[in-house]
């Protein structure tokens, strides 16, 4: 396995150019499902997730290509499925294979979906998505495994799906599933997040009826049929705050590129605070921390639903603060386990307490390179972040997690001037 050799205290000076956003190129590519006409999205990020769910696609008859002479995009087509059944060899790779579920019973009637079982973050049900197909009139038998989806004569029904608490991906499965159902539906308590509001706007393009994506209720009024669409993926916030806290922890400045600070307001306003400042620029911005600022203020933070801080910057952010100056409190609103760097921080000599769901982190003048062990995707981003500032020499091992979320890491951060090498 892959590890990352890291040299740490070099301030990062370059620019960086960010990629599609994963969390919007994978529901986008399940949108084929929904049509028997070519679905062409751009922008579309080098990464192993989307190899999985390609992988996912094709087992379900969808032909995914990549054009030579266009980087970055995918052509995908399902005008014949031959199969709805998603084995669990492939989806337990990738939760968000959970996302042809919804698809598969709008357009096909029927679908075999795995059950994804749990994750590093903790159990990660998926009951939200089934409860809204069922309202929807599906009948849903779970068994040896897995969700066996059938629906109703004449297709799913709209209805009125109210969420008792946020669900990104349920949103966005139920979502694509009714564009096709019979009537109307409401998804109330929605997810509000940039990426469900990038599925609507590809969604409408393929002529669904959509209103209110972004905001607590999306209506959507079903249509007979969708046709094909050209998207561009939109770009990752998700990314974008994980190179802005990459500048902030090294003392540097980096430019930013084809990605902008409008899907990221609260985490923009909690780096402001801790002493970073931004500067616009035609191609997106220039982060550094503010003049004269030594060290970072240490700042409170909670995660939320978006507009709230993303759970999925919540490991960069709490590298951060363990160098800043003060003491912060980092609160995990969003999963039941997702402080797994923390031990891995603490052995380079972060000054961190767990108390539950929260996390009390005593800025440290320095941390120290060792050998620390990614555990999940956003927690491999943390230990990077906090090997670029360490005094000596950090290897990350089990990067396969980091290569899941992270188009080419090392060499973005090899060209503003880390130390960071790729060892086999
Ligand atoms: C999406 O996951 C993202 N993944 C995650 O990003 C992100 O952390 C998460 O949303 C929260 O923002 C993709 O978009 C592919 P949820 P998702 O359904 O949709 C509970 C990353 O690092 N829940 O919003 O799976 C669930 O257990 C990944 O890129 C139910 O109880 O998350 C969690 O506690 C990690 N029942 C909470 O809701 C359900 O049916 C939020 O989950 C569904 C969810």
């Amino acid at each position: 396995m892959d590890k990352l050799q890291i040299e740490g205290g070099v301030p990062l000076r370059g620019k960086i150019r960010i990629g599609g956003a994963k969390n919007a190129a994978l529901p986008l590519m399940a949108t084929s499902l929904l049509t028997d006409q070519p679905i062409v999205l751009e922008n579309i990020p080098k990464l192993s997730d989307i190899k999985t769910l390609s992988g996912v696609l094709m087992s379900l008859g969808v032909s995914v290509q990549e054009p030579e002479d266009k980087l970055n995009t995918l052509i995908l087509q399902s005008d014949h499925i031959n199969n709805v059944h998603a084995d669990y060899d492939l989806v337990r790779k990738m939760r968000a294979s959970i996302l042809v579920l919804g698809p598969l019973v709008a357009r096909h009637g029927k679908a075999e979906v795995s059950l994804p079982g749990g994750c590093a973050l903790g159990t990660r049900p998926v009951d939200l998505h089934i409860k809204g197909l069922e309202r929807m009139g599906a009948k849903i038998i779970l068994e040896d495994g897995y969700i066996r989806a059938t629906a109703p004569k004449g297709g799913l029904k709209g209805a009125d799906i109210a969420f008792p608490l946020i669900s990104v991906t349920g949103t966005e499965n139920l979502l694509m599933a009714a564009t096709l159902a019979k009537g109307t539906t409401h998804l109330i308590n929605a997810a509000r997040e940039p990426e469900v509001i990038d599925l609507a706007d590809c969604l409408i393009k393929m002529g669904a009826k959509i209103s209110g994506a972004g905001t607590h209720t999306i209506t959507i009024e079903g249509v007979p049929s969708l046709k094909g669409a050209t998207h561009p993926v939109l770009a990752d916030r998700i990314e974008t705050g994980t190179y802005i806290a990459a500048a902030g922890i090294t003392n540097g400045e980096l430019e930013l590129t084809n990605t902008t600070l409008d899907t990221l307001p609260t985490v923009v306003s909690l780096y402001e605070e801790a002493g970073l400042c931004f500067n616009k620029t035609k191609e997106g911005f220039i982060v550094s921390r503010k003049k004269g600022i030594k060290r970072l203020k240490s700042v409170d933070m909670i995660t939320e639903p978006y507009p709230g801080f993303s759970t999925d910057l919540q490991a960069q952010f709490m590298a951060l603060m363990s160098l800043s100056e003060g003491s912060s409190t980092i609160t995990e609103t969003i999963f039941e386990n997702r402080f797994m760097h923390v031990a891995e921080l603490i052995r380079m000599g972060a000054d961190i307490q767990i108390h539950g769901s929260s996390t009390t982190i005593k800025g440290k003048k320095e941390l120290v390179g060792a050998p620390v062990m990614a555990t999940d995707l956003r927690a491999s981003a943390c230990l990077v972040l906090a090997g670029l500032a360490a005094k000596g020499q950090t290897t990350v091992s089990r990067i396969y997690h980091l290569d899941r979320g992270y188009e080419a890491m090392e060499t973005k951060l090899q060209a503003c001037g880390a130390k960071i090498k790729r060892i086999p």
